[in-house]
């Protein structure tokens, strides 16, 4: 029972994948349970006596060059538009009596009136629909995500993701925002939550990886000497031999994007860390890693790269250890956004 209950985050998506068909399968049909009132019935009862004849220069529905400008500010800019007022827009649609979610119906109905496609919010509790990201993404990002249709990156292609990560996830998350090129601003669908961007964008990154992302992390015991947990941060430390890697990309074909310089010599280790955040177990890509590696004696200090290591990402850099010698590491984790460093230390002792 106990395991079945540990599995219930992906069986979680279940239920809401159901809702969505179901919501979608009659988007607009009354809904006994609801107490909120739908889009239309807003928009008819306030709404619509300045949003139909267009008073005081409102967008009208219907008018769907006049709404499209609006519409890329995306749900939650214009719903608290709505709910401020905007210049002559009163707060509310200057009716106090409809609530948050009911603005949100009338915002959508008219932006679909006005040929738009967004999704009506689904609870009276939530402010919009709370959809997995693998819902987004077979829905609307595999659209060019799939084939990789104009260059974009392929779902689960993490050689083609590598790259991008590099400018960290926030500037990445930013850039599917406002779109450029081919690739359409919030993928195409403009109701979608920054927060739901983000995780459309690790889903498609971390596809078809065997377990929880990041790998390591799933199954991390609380005495895993490779496993410390630092300001709601883990951090695990894994090290492989040169001479492995060596073998195992002679085996590879050229063509990995994701292949490395491996040092000759004997005693060279690939350092790698890997991050996740500890709450949503989401892989932290951003960060500056550096790594001091001290045998009492000389302490040597190098910068770690972003890799594809272990099939999933990870900081990591080549260093040398002689055999027999017990070895402190320092890893000094910055992250954007957060001040200061955070340091996890580990012990190694070269076989
Ligand atoms: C008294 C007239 C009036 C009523 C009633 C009204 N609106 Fe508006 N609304 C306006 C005007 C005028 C604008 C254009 C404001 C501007 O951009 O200068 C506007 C703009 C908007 C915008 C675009 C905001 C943006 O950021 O560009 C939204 C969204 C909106 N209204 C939603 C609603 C909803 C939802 C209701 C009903 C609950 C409603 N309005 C009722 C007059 C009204
Ligand atoms: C109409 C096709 C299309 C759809 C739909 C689409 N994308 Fe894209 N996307 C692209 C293309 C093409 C690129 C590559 C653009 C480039 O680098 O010039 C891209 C690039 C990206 C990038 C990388 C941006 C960067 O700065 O490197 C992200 C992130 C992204 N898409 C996220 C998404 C998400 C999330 C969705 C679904 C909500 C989505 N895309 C839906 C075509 C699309």
């Amino acid at each position: 029972m106990r395991t079945q209950a540990r599995s219930g985050s992906a069986l979680a998506l279940l239920p809401a994948i159901v809702v969505f068909a179901t919501l979608s399968a009659f988007s607009g049909a009354a809904d006994a349970q609801r107490k909120e009132r739908l889009g239309k019935e807003v928009v008819d009862a306030v709404c619509g006596a300045c949003h139909v004849p267009g008073k005081d220069k409102a967008p009208k529905i219907g008018d769907a060059k006049a709404w499209a400008g609006r519409a890329s500010q995306g749900l939650t800019a214009l719903t608290d538009h709505a709910l401020k007022g905007i210049r002559n827009m009163p707060a509310h649609g200057g009716s106090s009596g409809v609530s948050d979610i009911e603005i949100e119906r009338a915002i959508i109905y008219m932006v679909n009136r006005s040929g738009g496609h967004w999704v009506e919010p689904v609870g009276g509790a939530t402010p919009a629909v709370v959809r997995s990201s693998e819902m987004i993404v077979q829905n609307q990002c595999a659209k060019c995500h799939q084939s990789g249709q104009d260059g974009a990156p392929k779902i689960g292609d993490r050689p083609a993701w590598i790259p991008r990560l590099k400018k960290g996830l926030d500037p990445l998350v930013a850039s599917a925002i406002h779109g450029h090129g081919p690739m359409p601003a919030r993928g195409g669908m403009p109701d979608l939550s920054d927060q739901e961007i983000r995780g459309a964008i690790v889903y498609m990154f971390n596809y078809g990886l065997p377990a929880t992302p990041p790998a390591p992390a799933a199954r991390a015991m609380p005495a895993d000497p490779h496993h410390k947990l630092v300001s709601g941060t883990d951090i695990y430390l894994g090290m492989v031999r040169a001479e492995a890697m060596r073998a195992a990309q002679a085996q590879v074909k050229k063509t990995s994007a994701a292949k490395v310089d491996i040092p000759s010599g004997k005693g060279y280790y690939h350092l790698n860390i890997s991050l996740a955040d500890n709450k949503s177990q989401v892989p932290v890509t951003d960060a500056q890693v550096k790594v001091r590696v001290s045998d009492g004696m000389t302490t040597e200090s190098k910068a770690l790269g972003l890799v594809a290591a272990n099939n999933a990402v990870s900081y990591g850099n080549f260093f040398r250890f002689s055999s027999g010698n017990a070895y402190n590491i320092t890893a000094e984790i910055r992250r954007p956004g957060v001040a200061g460093a955070i340091e996890a230390k580990f012990d190694f002792k070269a076989p």
